[in-house]
Protein backbone atom coordinates (compact mmCIF):
# COMPACT_ATOMS: atom_id res chain seq x y z
CA UNK A 1 0.00 0.00 0.00
CA UNK A 2 1.19 3.57 -0.85
CA UNK A 3 1.05 6.09 1.39
CA UNK A 4 2.23 10.34 0.98
CA UNK A 5 3.55 11.93 3.89
CA UNK A 6 1.73 15.47 4.38
CA UNK A 7 4.97 17.14 4.28
CA UNK A 8 5.04 16.35 -0.02
CA UNK A 9 1.66 17.97 -0.47
CA UNK A 10 1.30 21.99 -0.08
CA UNK A 11 -2.40 22.02 1.71
CA UNK A 12 -2.73 22.71 4.91
CA UNK A 13 -3.39 20.70 7.59
CA UNK A 14 -7.49 19.87 7.82
CA UNK A 15 -6.89 19.20 11.66
CA UNK A 16 -5.61 23.19 11.96
CA UNK A 17 -5.25 22.00 15.60
CA UNK A 18 -8.68 20.88 16.46
CA UNK A 19 -8.38 18.38 19.63
CA UNK A 20 -9.49 14.84 19.13
CA UNK A 21 -10.27 12.53 21.93
CA UNK A 22 -10.56 8.59 21.25
CA UNK A 23 -12.49 6.69 23.38
CA UNK A 24 -11.49 2.25 23.77
CA UNK A 25 -12.73 -0.51 24.63
CA UNK A 26 -12.45 -4.29 23.85
CA UNK A 27 -9.02 -5.99 23.15
CA UNK A 28 -5.26 -5.10 23.48
CA UNK A 29 -5.50 -5.03 19.99
CA UNK A 30 -8.40 -1.90 19.88
CA UNK A 31 -5.83 -0.32 22.17
CA UNK A 32 -2.83 -0.47 19.61
CA UNK A 33 -5.10 0.96 17.09
CA UNK A 34 -5.99 3.72 19.21
CA UNK A 35 -2.56 4.51 19.32
CA UNK A 36 -2.25 4.33 15.57
CA UNK A 37 -5.37 6.69 14.92
CA UNK A 38 -3.70 9.19 17.37
CA UNK A 39 -0.98 9.16 14.86
CA UNK A 40 -2.66 9.37 11.76
CA UNK A 41 -4.98 12.16 13.18
CA UNK A 42 -1.88 13.84 14.44
CA UNK A 43 0.19 14.41 10.97
CA UNK A 44 -3.28 16.10 10.03
CA UNK A 45 -2.95 18.26 12.49
CA UNK A 46 -5.43 17.47 15.12
CA UNK A 47 -4.53 17.61 18.62
CA UNK A 48 -4.99 14.50 21.21
CA UNK A 49 -6.43 15.83 24.40
CA UNK A 50 -6.85 13.83 27.32
CA UNK A 51 -10.49 15.40 28.42
CA UNK A 52 -13.62 15.03 26.27
CA UNK A 53 -15.06 18.05 27.40
CA UNK A 54 -12.17 19.77 24.80
CA UNK A 55 -12.77 17.61 22.16
CA UNK A 56 -13.92 18.47 18.68
CA UNK A 57 -13.96 15.03 17.73
CA UNK A 58 -14.45 11.84 19.89
CA UNK A 59 -14.09 8.43 18.18
CA UNK A 60 -14.68 5.72 19.95
CA UNK A 61 -12.93 2.75 19.37
CA UNK A 62 -15.40 -0.77 19.58
CA UNK A 63 -15.54 -4.13 20.37
CA UNK A 64 -17.95 -6.53 19.07
CA UNK A 65 -17.21 -9.94 20.79
CA UNK A 66 -19.94 -10.33 23.33
CA UNK A 67 -23.18 -8.73 22.90
CA UNK A 68 -22.31 -7.36 26.59
CA UNK A 69 -19.58 -5.11 25.37
CA UNK A 70 -21.83 -3.63 22.78
CA UNK A 71 -24.72 -2.48 25.03
CA UNK A 72 -22.09 -0.97 26.93
CA UNK A 73 -20.86 1.12 23.78
CA UNK A 74 -24.94 1.67 22.97
CA UNK A 75 -25.41 3.32 26.46
CA UNK A 76 -21.75 5.51 25.64
CA UNK A 77 -23.33 6.75 22.44
CA UNK A 78 -26.47 7.82 24.41
CA UNK A 79 -24.53 9.67 26.41
CA UNK A 80 -22.80 11.91 23.02
CA UNK A 81 -26.10 13.69 23.32
CA UNK A 82 -24.93 16.06 26.22
CA UNK A 83 -21.40 16.77 24.32
CA UNK A 84 -23.30 17.68 21.03
CA UNK A 85 -25.67 19.69 22.96
CA UNK A 86 -22.50 21.50 24.88
CA UNK A 87 -20.84 21.44 21.91
CA UNK A 88 -22.44 22.40 18.39
CA UNK A 89 -20.09 20.66 15.09
CA UNK A 90 -19.14 18.41 17.24
CA UNK A 91 -17.81 15.40 15.78
CA UNK A 92 -18.76 11.77 17.14
CA UNK A 93 -17.19 8.95 15.17
CA UNK A 94 -17.56 5.27 15.73
CA UNK A 95 -14.34 2.99 14.81
CA UNK A 96 -13.52 -0.75 15.32
CA UNK A 97 -15.39 -3.40 15.00
CA UNK A 98 -18.59 -2.33 15.81
CA UNK A 99 -18.17 -0.06 12.68
CA UNK A 100 -17.44 -3.23 10.53
CA UNK A 101 -20.16 -4.78 12.05
CA UNK A 102 -23.27 -2.47 12.21
CA UNK A 103 -21.74 -0.54 8.97
CA UNK A 104 -24.54 2.46 7.90
CA UNK A 105 -26.82 1.19 10.46
CA UNK A 106 -24.93 3.78 12.96
CA UNK A 107 -25.18 6.97 10.73
CA UNK A 108 -29.14 6.35 10.27
CA UNK A 109 -30.07 5.35 13.79
CA UNK A 110 -31.36 7.22 16.35
CA UNK A 111 -27.57 8.20 17.42
CA UNK A 112 -26.89 9.18 14.39
CA UNK A 113 -23.48 9.15 14.10
CA UNK A 114 -21.04 11.16 11.94
CA UNK A 115 -18.08 8.69 10.70
CA UNK A 116 -18.44 5.15 10.85
CA UNK A 117 -14.90 3.95 10.20
CA UNK A 118 -13.98 -0.38 10.09
CA UNK A 119 -10.81 -1.24 11.46
CA UNK A 120 -9.00 -1.51 7.93
CA UNK A 121 -10.30 2.35 6.83
CA UNK A 122 -8.25 4.38 9.34
CA UNK A 123 -5.71 5.85 6.77
CA UNK A 124 -8.92 7.39 5.28
CA UNK A 125 -10.09 8.34 8.56
CA UNK A 126 -9.24 12.24 8.02
CA UNK A 127 -10.98 12.58 5.11
CA UNK A 128 -14.02 11.10 7.07
CA UNK A 129 -13.94 13.76 9.63
CA UNK A 130 -13.50 16.20 7.12
CA UNK A 131 -16.82 15.21 5.49
CA UNK A 132 -18.54 15.35 8.99
CA UNK A 133 -17.18 18.49 9.37
CA UNK A 134 -18.56 19.80 5.80
CA UNK A 135 -22.13 18.58 7.82
CA UNK A 136 -22.23 15.08 5.71
CA UNK A 137 -21.69 11.68 6.84
CA UNK A 138 -18.00 9.35 6.35
CA UNK A 139 -18.60 6.18 6.15
CA UNK A 140 -15.42 3.80 5.47
CA UNK A 141 -15.84 0.08 6.11
CA UNK A 142 -13.96 -1.73 3.09
CA UNK A 143 -11.93 -4.25 4.68
CA UNK A 144 -8.35 -5.27 3.29
CA UNK A 145 -6.15 -8.09 2.61
CA UNK A 146 -3.09 -6.01 2.94
CA UNK A 147 -3.24 -2.87 5.11
CA UNK A 148 -1.09 -3.70 8.25
CA UNK A 149 -0.54 -0.11 8.99
CA UNK A 150 2.94 -0.89 8.88
CA UNK A 151 5.40 2.28 8.88
CA UNK A 152 2.50 4.54 11.12
CA UNK A 153 4.69 5.21 14.78
CA UNK A 154 2.15 4.27 17.13
CA UNK A 155 1.41 7.73 19.53
CA UNK A 156 1.69 5.62 23.23
CA UNK A 157 -1.17 6.94 25.26
CA UNK A 158 -0.41 4.23 28.13
CA UNK A 159 1.71 6.46 29.75
CA UNK A 160 3.96 3.85 32.06
CA UNK A 161 6.49 4.45 29.77
CA UNK A 162 7.75 0.87 30.67
CA UNK A 163 5.54 -1.87 28.57
CA UNK A 164 4.05 -0.98 24.98
CA UNK A 165 1.89 -3.39 22.49
CA UNK A 166 3.23 -3.62 19.07
CA UNK A 167 0.89 -4.84 16.43
CA UNK A 168 2.61 -7.59 14.55
CA UNK A 169 -0.53 -8.90 12.39
CA UNK A 170 -3.97 -8.12 11.50
CA UNK A 171 -7.27 -10.27 11.09
CA UNK A 172 -7.90 -13.67 12.19
CA UNK A 173 -8.79 -16.78 9.19
CA UNK A 174 -9.89 -19.16 12.14
CA UNK A 175 -13.56 -18.95 11.83
CA UNK A 176 -14.46 -20.51 15.58
CA UNK A 177 -17.68 -21.20 15.05
CA UNK A 178 -18.81 -18.63 17.67
CA UNK A 179 -16.43 -15.73 16.93
CA UNK A 180 -17.15 -12.54 15.15
CA UNK A 181 -13.69 -11.56 14.83
CA UNK A 182 -12.78 -12.82 11.32
CA UNK A 183 -15.97 -11.14 10.05
CA UNK A 184 -15.21 -7.40 11.76
CA UNK A 185 -11.28 -7.59 11.10
CA UNK A 186 -11.02 -9.34 7.92
CA UNK A 187 -8.49 -11.74 6.50
CA UNK A 188 -5.26 -12.59 8.48
CA UNK A 189 -1.87 -10.71 7.44
CA UNK A 190 1.45 -10.30 8.88
CA UNK A 191 3.05 -6.84 9.19
CA UNK A 192 6.94 -5.91 7.31
CA UNK A 193 9.45 -7.75 10.55
CA UNK A 194 11.79 -5.06 9.60
CA UNK A 195 8.82 -1.99 10.59
CA UNK A 196 8.28 -4.50 13.89
CA UNK A 197 11.40 -4.82 14.77
CA UNK A 198 12.31 -0.89 14.26
CA UNK A 199 9.22 -0.06 16.24
CA UNK A 200 10.73 -2.22 19.30
CA UNK A 201 13.98 -0.94 18.83
CA UNK A 202 12.90 2.44 19.20
CA UNK A 203 10.67 1.53 22.15
CA UNK A 204 13.65 0.39 23.63
CA UNK A 205 15.81 3.52 22.72
CA UNK A 206 13.06 5.66 24.41
CA UNK A 207 13.08 4.18 27.93
CA UNK A 208 10.65 1.20 27.59
CA UNK A 209 11.51 -2.04 28.93
CA UNK A 210 8.69 -4.57 27.67
CA UNK A 211 7.09 -5.16 24.67
CA UNK A 212 4.12 -7.32 23.57
CA UNK A 213 3.36 -8.85 19.95
CA UNK A 214 -0.01 -8.79 19.72
CA UNK A 215 -1.87 -10.13 17.04
CA UNK A 216 -4.92 -13.01 16.89
CA UNK A 217 -2.97 -16.09 16.47
CA UNK A 218 0.47 -14.67 16.84
CA UNK A 219 1.91 -18.64 15.64
CA UNK A 220 0.83 -18.11 12.11
CA UNK A 221 2.68 -14.80 11.80
CA UNK A 222 4.21 -15.27 8.21
CA UNK A 223 6.03 -12.84 6.40
CA UNK A 224 8.66 -13.84 3.30
CA UNK A 225 11.10 -16.00 5.29
CA UNK A 226 10.19 -14.67 8.39
CA UNK A 227 7.84 -16.91 11.24
CA UNK A 228 7.02 -16.29 14.66
CA UNK A 229 9.48 -17.87 16.41
CA UNK A 230 12.24 -16.38 13.98
CA UNK A 231 10.63 -13.15 15.08
CA UNK A 232 10.61 -13.40 18.12
CA UNK A 233 14.41 -13.89 17.99
CA UNK A 234 14.90 -10.75 16.11
CA UNK A 235 13.02 -8.99 18.58
CA UNK A 236 14.24 -10.28 22.00
CA UNK A 237 17.86 -9.55 20.60
CA UNK A 238 17.63 -6.05 20.12
CA UNK A 239 18.84 -5.97 24.55
CA UNK A 240 18.91 -8.50 27.10
CA UNK A 241 17.27 -5.62 29.04
CA UNK A 242 14.37 -5.59 26.68
CA UNK A 243 11.51 -8.45 28.05
CA UNK A 244 9.39 -9.71 25.06
CA UNK A 245 5.97 -11.07 25.30
CA UNK A 246 3.12 -12.34 23.26
CA UNK A 247 -0.43 -13.14 22.47
CA UNK A 248 -2.57 -14.76 21.87
CA UNK A 249 -1.36 -18.00 20.38
CA UNK A 250 -3.53 -20.22 19.07
CA UNK A 251 -3.10 -24.13 20.36
CA UNK A 252 -3.25 -26.07 17.13
CA UNK A 253 0.07 -23.63 15.80
CA UNK A 254 2.04 -23.82 19.04
CA UNK A 255 5.41 -24.94 17.88
CA UNK A 256 7.93 -27.00 19.34
CA UNK A 257 10.43 -24.40 17.57
CA UNK A 258 8.82 -21.34 19.01
CA UNK A 259 9.43 -23.35 22.71
CA UNK A 260 12.90 -23.81 22.09
CA UNK A 261 13.51 -20.47 21.10
CA UNK A 262 12.04 -18.70 24.36
CA UNK A 263 14.03 -21.67 26.15
CA UNK A 264 17.62 -19.84 24.77
CA UNK A 265 16.21 -16.41 25.47
CA UNK A 266 16.15 -15.56 28.88
CA UNK A 267 14.30 -11.97 28.37
CA UNK A 268 11.12 -13.64 26.61
CA UNK A 269 8.90 -14.10 28.96
CA UNK A 270 8.18 -17.13 31.00
CA UNK A 271 4.08 -17.02 30.26
CA UNK A 272 1.76 -18.28 27.49
CA UNK A 273 -1.73 -17.33 26.81
CA UNK A 274 -2.67 -20.97 25.67
CA UNK A 275 -6.97 -20.41 24.72
CA UNK A 276 -8.40 -23.64 25.48
CA UNK A 277 -12.03 -22.78 25.63
CA UNK A 278 -13.25 -25.54 26.00
CA UNK A 279 -12.14 -29.14 27.68
CA UNK A 280 -14.50 -31.48 26.18
CA UNK A 281 -13.02 -32.71 22.37
CA UNK A 282 -16.92 -32.65 21.04
CA UNK A 283 -17.72 -28.98 22.14
CA UNK A 284 -14.12 -27.88 21.24
CA UNK A 285 -15.25 -29.90 17.69
CA UNK A 286 -17.95 -27.54 17.29
CA UNK A 287 -16.20 -24.39 18.22
CA UNK A 288 -14.19 -25.35 15.26
CA UNK A 289 -11.19 -24.66 16.90
CA UNK A 290 -9.51 -27.79 15.15
CA UNK A 291 -7.73 -29.89 18.02
CA UNK A 292 -8.49 -32.07 20.72
CA UNK A 293 -8.52 -31.96 24.45
CA UNK A 294 -5.43 -34.68 24.36
CA UNK A 295 -3.15 -32.44 22.01
CA UNK A 296 -4.40 -29.41 24.12
CA UNK A 297 -2.46 -31.13 27.36
CA UNK A 298 0.24 -32.26 24.32
CA UNK A 299 1.06 -29.01 24.24
CA UNK A 300 0.85 -27.59 27.37
CA UNK A 301 3.59 -30.72 28.81
CA UNK A 302 5.62 -29.38 26.23
CA UNK A 303 5.84 -25.82 27.41
CA UNK A 304 6.81 -27.63 30.65
CA UNK A 305 9.42 -29.48 29.02
CA UNK A 306 11.15 -26.47 27.87
CA UNK A 307 10.08 -23.78 29.79
CA UNK A 308 9.43 -25.89 33.45
CA UNK A 309 8.72 -22.36 35.32
CA UNK A 310 6.29 -20.82 32.34
CA UNK A 311 3.34 -19.28 33.68
CA UNK A 312 -0.14 -20.73 31.35
CA UNK A 313 -3.37 -18.79 30.71
CA UNK A 314 -6.66 -19.33 28.85
CA UNK A 315 -9.52 -18.02 27.52
CA UNK A 316 -12.87 -20.41 28.60
CA UNK A 317 -16.56 -20.08 27.39
CA UNK A 318 -19.39 -21.54 29.37
CA UNK A 319 -22.40 -22.74 27.90
CA UNK A 320 -22.02 -22.86 24.60
CA UNK A 321 -24.26 -24.37 21.95
CA UNK A 322 -25.40 -27.95 23.13
CA UNK A 323 -22.55 -28.03 25.91
CA UNK A 324 -23.60 -30.90 28.14
CA UNK A 325 -22.63 -30.91 31.92
CA UNK A 326 -20.43 -33.76 31.16
CA UNK A 327 -18.74 -31.15 28.55
CA UNK A 328 -18.84 -28.94 31.45
CA UNK A 329 -17.03 -30.76 33.74
CA UNK A 330 -14.44 -31.67 31.16
CA UNK A 331 -13.88 -27.71 31.36
CA UNK A 332 -13.10 -28.12 35.10
CA UNK A 333 -11.37 -31.21 34.94
CA UNK A 334 -8.88 -29.33 32.46
CA UNK A 335 -8.89 -26.61 34.56
CA UNK A 336 -7.33 -28.47 37.35
CA UNK A 337 -5.11 -30.57 34.98
CA UNK A 338 -3.37 -27.72 33.78
CA UNK A 339 -3.55 -25.67 36.94
CA UNK A 340 -3.72 -22.37 34.68
CA UNK A 341 -2.44 -19.38 36.70
CA UNK A 342 -5.15 -17.08 35.41
CA UNK A 343 -8.11 -17.42 32.87
CA UNK A 344 -10.59 -14.60 31.52
CA UNK A 345 -13.73 -16.39 31.52
CA UNK A 346 -17.08 -15.77 29.43
CA UNK A 347 -20.28 -16.81 29.12
CA UNK A 348 -21.17 -17.72 25.87
CA UNK A 349 -23.27 -14.58 23.82
CA UNK A 350 -24.39 -15.61 20.48
CA UNK A 351 -23.14 -13.05 17.78
CA UNK A 352 -24.83 -12.77 14.38
CA UNK A 353 -23.11 -13.85 11.18
CA UNK A 354 -21.18 -16.39 12.96
CA UNK A 355 -21.45 -19.84 11.64
CA UNK A 356 -22.72 -20.65 15.30
CA UNK A 357 -25.65 -17.95 14.90
CA UNK A 358 -27.02 -19.80 11.46
CA UNK A 359 -26.12 -23.65 12.42
CA UNK A 360 -25.36 -24.29 16.33
CA UNK A 361 -28.68 -22.82 18.90
CA UNK A 362 -27.86 -20.68 21.51
CA UNK A 363 -29.47 -23.48 24.06
CA UNK A 364 -28.24 -23.74 27.18
CA UNK A 365 -30.76 -21.51 29.86
CA UNK A 366 -28.84 -18.83 30.88
CA UNK A 367 -29.08 -19.61 34.98
CA UNK A 368 -27.18 -22.38 33.56
CA UNK A 369 -25.09 -20.39 31.73
CA UNK A 370 -24.73 -18.51 34.85
CA UNK A 371 -23.58 -21.37 36.86
CA UNK A 372 -21.55 -23.10 34.91
CA UNK A 373 -19.31 -19.64 34.91
CA UNK A 374 -19.74 -19.05 38.02
CA UNK A 375 -18.26 -22.92 38.84
CA UNK A 376 -15.45 -21.97 36.20
CA UNK A 377 -14.62 -18.83 38.24
CA UNK A 378 -14.98 -20.08 41.99
CA UNK A 379 -12.50 -22.91 40.45
CA UNK A 380 -10.18 -20.77 38.85
CA UNK A 381 -9.79 -18.64 42.52
CA UNK A 382 -8.67 -21.22 43.73
CA UNK A 383 -6.11 -22.39 41.00
CA UNK A 384 -4.70 -18.73 41.19
CA UNK A 385 -4.28 -18.82 44.52
CA UNK A 386 -2.72 -22.41 44.86
CA UNK A 387 -0.44 -20.78 42.64
CA UNK A 388 0.95 -17.76 44.04
CA UNK A 389 1.40 -19.55 46.93
CA UNK A 390 3.65 -22.00 45.81
CA UNK A 391 5.69 -18.74 44.66
CA UNK A 392 5.89 -17.70 48.59
CA UNK A 393 9.34 -17.99 49.40
CA UNK A 394 10.79 -17.67 45.65
CA UNK A 395 13.02 -15.19 43.84
CA UNK A 396 11.92 -13.30 41.00
CA UNK A 397 12.85 -10.42 38.66
CA UNK A 398 10.75 -7.94 38.63
CA UNK A 399 10.02 -5.15 36.09
CA UNK A 400 9.07 -1.90 38.10
CA UNK A 401 5.65 -0.82 36.25
CA UNK A 402 4.83 2.46 38.56
CA UNK A 403 4.30 3.07 42.10
CA UNK A 404 1.76 1.08 44.32
CA UNK A 405 -1.93 2.07 44.25
CA UNK A 406 -2.62 1.36 47.69
CA UNK A 407 1.02 3.10 49.38
CA UNK A 408 3.46 6.15 47.74
CA UNK A 409 6.50 4.11 49.31
CA UNK A 410 5.94 0.48 47.58
CA UNK A 411 6.63 -0.15 43.93
CA UNK A 412 4.51 -2.46 41.86
CA UNK A 413 5.98 -4.94 39.05
CA UNK A 414 5.37 -7.77 37.13
CA UNK A 415 7.49 -11.26 37.34
CA UNK A 416 8.36 -12.77 33.97
CA UNK A 417 5.19 -14.98 34.34
CA UNK A 418 3.30 -11.95 34.03
CA UNK A 419 2.22 -11.78 38.10
CA UNK A 420 2.10 -8.69 39.86
CA UNK A 421 4.47 -8.21 43.10
CA UNK A 422 4.08 -5.25 45.53
CA UNK A 423 7.52 -4.22 47.58
CA UNK A 424 9.14 -1.78 49.48
CA UNK A 425 10.46 1.03 46.83
CA UNK A 426 14.13 1.34 48.53
CA UNK A 427 16.16 2.90 45.94
CA UNK A 428 14.50 1.96 42.58
CA UNK A 429 11.56 3.41 40.30
CA UNK A 430 9.72 2.46 37.24
CA UNK A 431 11.54 0.83 34.49
CA UNK A 432 13.74 -0.75 36.93
CA UNK A 433 14.69 -4.97 37.80
CA UNK A 434 14.64 -5.42 41.33
CA UNK A 435 15.41 -8.87 42.54
CA UNK A 436 12.79 -9.65 44.74
CA UNK A 437 11.63 -12.69 47.69
CA UNK A 438 7.86 -13.55 47.74
CA UNK A 439 7.13 -13.09 51.12
CA UNK A 440 3.41 -12.96 51.06
CA UNK A 441 0.32 -12.84 49.13
CA UNK A 442 -3.44 -12.41 48.00
CA UNK A 443 -5.64 -14.78 45.61
CA UNK A 444 -4.12 -11.53 43.28
CA UNK A 445 -1.01 -10.25 44.21
CA UNK A 446 2.12 -10.71 45.42
CA UNK A 447 3.40 -9.55 48.01
CA UNK A 448 8.00 -9.57 48.52
CA UNK A 449 11.24 -7.99 49.57
CA UNK A 450 13.90 -6.84 47.23
CA UNK A 451 17.04 -9.79 47.96
CA UNK A 452 20.13 -6.83 48.52
N1 LIG B 1 -19.08 -15.45 23.37
C1 LIG B 1 -18.29 -15.53 24.48
N2 LIG B 1 -16.96 -15.42 24.42
C2 LIG B 1 -16.38 -15.25 23.22
N3 LIG B 1 -15.09 -15.12 22.87
C3 LIG B 1 -15.02 -14.96 21.53
N4 LIG B 1 -16.26 -14.98 21.01
C4 LIG B 1 -17.12 -15.17 22.04
C5 LIG B 1 -18.53 -15.28 22.14
N5 LIG B 1 -19.31 -15.21 21.06
C6 LIG B 1 -13.97 -15.18 23.82
C7 LIG B 1 -13.01 -16.33 23.50
C8 LIG B 1 -11.82 -15.60 22.94
C9 LIG B 1 -11.86 -14.29 23.72
C10 LIG B 1 -11.08 -13.18 23.12
O1 LIG B 1 -13.23 -13.99 23.76
O2 LIG B 1 -12.69 -16.97 24.71
O3 LIG B 1 -10.61 -16.29 23.17
FE1 LIG C 1 -11.94 -15.54 17.21
FE2 LIG C 1 -10.93 -18.03 17.02
FE3 LIG C 1 -9.85 -16.00 15.58
FE4 LIG C 1 -9.54 -16.07 18.26
S1 LIG C 1 -8.74 -17.58 16.78
S2 LIG C 1 -10.13 -14.26 16.99
S3 LIG C 1 -11.49 -16.94 18.95
S4 LIG C 1 -11.92 -16.83 15.33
Amino acid sequence: MEFKLNTNTLRPLSGAGRKLFVETYGCQMNVGDTEVVVALMQREGYVYTEDIGLADVILINTCSIRDNAEQRIWGRLAEMKRYRRAKPGLVVGIIGCMAERLKEKLVEGPYGVDVVAGPDAYRDLPRLVREAEAGGKGVNVLLSTEETYAEIAPVRLDRNGVSAYVAIMRGCNNFCSYCVVPYTRGRERSRDPQTIVAEARSLFGNGYREVTLLGQNVNSYKAGEVDFPELMRLVASISPLLRVRFATSHPKDMSDRLLEVMASMPNICRAIHLPAQSGATSMLERMNRKYTREWYLGRVAAIRRYLPDCAVTTDLIAGFSGETEKEHEATLSLMREVGYEFAYMFKYSERPGTFAHEHLPDDVPDEVKSRRLSEIIALQNELGHASNLRDVGREFEVLVEGRSKRDEKQLSGRTSQNKVVVFDRGRHDVGDYVRVRITGCTPATLFGEEII
